[in-house]
């Protein structure tokens, strides 16, 4: 039984995609039963790497996703559009979707997984979040015995890459973005990077899953890692801790179950804790659950071969359902019956806690006049706000103005905010330097 592909894309994913359905050998053996049907491509003319008979390239995009001798359309060529549009058409002429686009899935969910259930065909996005990590299968079936607390993790590589050649050498953004970018290790734009987009498209389908609901992306909270400086690194590093660009869904046990958070923030992690040593272009999600406890899945969250890994992964998954017979199965009433572990079944939203509510710690930076009772005003102001310091440091002078650093017990976010206000509307104090949350 030979079970058809069409590859829409044939970049890096897919060539390295390509490179793994044509090399079948000491692999599954259901992988000699795949057979390349048509590569839809921009150009033509292009020169390509991939070993690849050329009367199987196309740029008509179109016609491989209605072709009827397809049965599964693999989505690597990134971006909203065309790639939605492709998908949905794909649907629409029933067959499986595999998928490496978050930004698409994070954004477009609720339609593409709608007309895939009404369609009775599987949309399969392991490639989507933490490139060859194997983590949307676990959360989808091998932890779903679990009641999932907390979704954690370093999601985004360029960012971690960046974080941690600061932590190393103790530069500045700015500089090692740009010799990141020479080295090819960032975009020319690095937007969606550096801003946190990507981390929370990825944060969003990961809560999705875990959490059972839909999620609106605009409802997660993002922070990127622009404002992070080699002084916040020096002294995080003196306190025990490293930064980390850190995107988090966790059920909010604190002050509401019903309700989620979710953010995407550079945050002070101490380093003894597990994220904290995962380092340069290296992902890591740390997964929290009843009963379980701490689970944490680790590797490349990028690459051809790390994300072809996982797209060949679900093209296998949907291939084993196909050769028993799973693929479209029709109840006695009409509609489609799906596998409940793999296709997408919730439909609800999930409700997003108020960030002013969240539980957190803060490392706060201050630049005040150097005179008595200065730090005695900075503690009575976060007191009147029931802000409960852990600790307070000053080490010297900056630019004239006396430097000092303070981290805070848990505290909530919107109390924490209030005395921040009064703070910078002190005579005494020149500025907030910087505020990040510590895990
Ligand atoms: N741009 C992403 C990253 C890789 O830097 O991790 C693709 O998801």
């Amino acid at each position: 039984m030979a079970f058809k592909v069409g590859l829409l894309g044939l970049g890096t994913v897919g060539a390295g995609t390509v490179d793994i359905l044509r090399d079948p050998f000491q692999r599954h053996p259901l992988l000699q039963e795949l057979v390349i049907h048509k590569v839809g491509v921009r150009s033509l003319d292009k020169p390509r790497s991939v070993d690849l008979p050329l009367n199987l390239l196309t740029t008509d995009l179109d016609a491989i996703v209605s072709d009827p001798e397809i049965d599964i359309i693999v989505e690597v060529i990134g971006g909203l559009e065309p790639a939605r549009s492709l998908m949905l058409k794909a649907i629409a002429h029933k067959k499986h979707v595999v998928t490496a686009n978050k930004a698409a899935i994070a954004r477009f969910g609720e339609e593409i997984f709608s007309a895939a259930a009404e369609a009775g065909v599987y949309v399969l996005l392991e490639a989507a979040v933490g490139g060859g990590i194997p983590v949307i299968e676990p959360l989808k079936q091998s932890l779903c015995a679990n009641r999932i607390r907390t979704v954690m993790g370093i999601v985004n590589g360029t960012t971690n890459y960046i974080l941690t050649r600061m932590q190393a050498e103790g530069g500045d953004f700015a500089e090692i973005l740009a010799d990141a970018q020479q080295l090819g290790y960032a975009e020319a734009d690095p937007t969606a990077d550096v801003d946190g987009f990507d981390a929370a498209d990825k944060i969003a389908i990961l809560a999705s899953l875990a959490f059972g609901g839909r999620i609106k992306l605009a409802e997660v909270y993002c922070e990127g890692i622009r404002q992070v400086n080699a002084t916040d690194i020096a002294y995080a590093e003196k306190l025990g801790f490293v930064i980390k660009l850190l995107a988090i869904a966790k059920r909010d046990s604190a002050t509401d179950p019903e309700q989620l958070q979710l953010r995407v923030h550079p945050t002070l992690v101490p380093k003894a804790h597990p994220l904290a040593s995962v380092n340069d272009v290296y992902n890591a999600i740390l997964i929290e659950g009843d009963p379980i406890g701490q689970v944490m899945f680790f590797g490349r969250g990028a690459g051809a071969g790390p994300t072809a890994s996982a797209v060949v992964s679900d093209i296998l998954n949907i291939a084993a359902l196909l050769k028993v017979g799973r693929g479209q199965v029709t109840q006695a009433d009409g509609t489609p019956l799906l596998d409940p572990l793999l296709a997408c079944s919730h439909q609800h939203y999930c409700t997003i806690a108020p960030l002013e509510d969240l539980i957190t710690r803060f490392y706060a930076r201050f630049l005040t006049q150097d005179y008595p009772g200065v730090i005695g005003k900075l503690g009575t102001c976060f007191g009147n706000h029931e802000v409960s310091l852990e600790s307070v440091v000053q080490t010297g002078i900056r630019d004239g103005s006396a430097e000092i650093v303070v981290v805070t017990h848990d505290v909530r976010e919107g109390n924490f905010r209030q005395a921040l206000d009064e703070i910078k509307a002190m005579t005494t104090v020149a500025s907030v330097a910087s505020v990040l949350r510590v895990l």
